[in-house]
């Protein structure tokens, strides 16, 4: 299946995203736990990844020895993103199974667009290729301080080649994500994610629940 169509806004898919550090991983792990309690069909998945192929894709991304081309870059973070929806995420949302995914479509804007310098029409030129109209219903967008991100990450001793990337580098995309809500303000709630864990999951809950009663 090479196109997807008629889920513009799908009410089950939800993405999540934010800097190096912001703590995305663990909500939608919680997010997740939450609505299958709730007697709900949820799959979390992660992007670049979600798929055999995906995963491949990732460590080509982000081993730190790999010299890249910026434009392979954004290539890479599309074809993955590519597999990702037509093996998951659309046939999960077409069994009405609720999809949160851990980065989509905004990771490509802030991190290869408004951090990298790559044009952003290009970029929304190879979005519509590949995601057609599927666009998160929801995402929420967890922000915290850059340097606070980058320090909790170096602890978990998480150290990718995009997280090798300078402190402005990171500065960038942060106001780059900025930028981007404040363009989709109805899709996009800024969560501040300072918090402890389970003060920002209930921020989310109950920015969810505001949405769907
Ligand atoms: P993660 O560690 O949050 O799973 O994300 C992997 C890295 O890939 C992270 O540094 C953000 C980056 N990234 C992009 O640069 N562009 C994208 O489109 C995506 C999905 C991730």
């Amino acid at each position: 299946m090479s196109t997807v169509k008629g889920l513009h806004g799908a009410r089950g898919f939800i993405s999540f995203e934010g800097i190096e550090g912001c703590g995305k991983t663990t909500q939608v792990n919680l997010l997740s736990d939450y609505l299958k309690a709730k007697g709900h069909n949820v799959l979390a998945t992660e992007e670049p990844g979600g798929t055999k192929i995906g995963l491949k894709i990732r460590t080509v991304l982000l081993e730190p020895e790999n010299h890249m081309d910026p434009l392979t870059e954004l290539l890479l973070y599309n074809a993955s993103r590519a597999q990702h929806i037509r093996e998951v995420i659309y046939p999960a949302l077409m069994q009405n199974t609720i999809v949160i995914t851990d980065r989509f479509m905004d990771s490509t804007s802030a991190y290869q667009g408004y951090a990298r310098g790559l044009d952003l029409s290009v970029i929304n030129t190879l979005n519509e290729l590949v995601a057609s109209d599927l666009k998160p219903f929801l995402t929420f967008l967890l922000d915290m301080d850059v340097e606070e991100g980058l320090t909790r990450n170096k602890k978990a001793q998480k150290t990718d080649r995009l997280e090798l990337e300078t402190v402005e580098f990171h500065k960038r995309v942060r106001d780059g994500y900025f930028q981007i809500a404040k363009e989709s303000p109805e899709r996009i709630k800024i969560i501040d994610a300072g918090g402890s864990v389970q003060e920002v999951h209930k921020k989310i809950v109950e920015a969810l629940e505001a949405l769907w009663p």
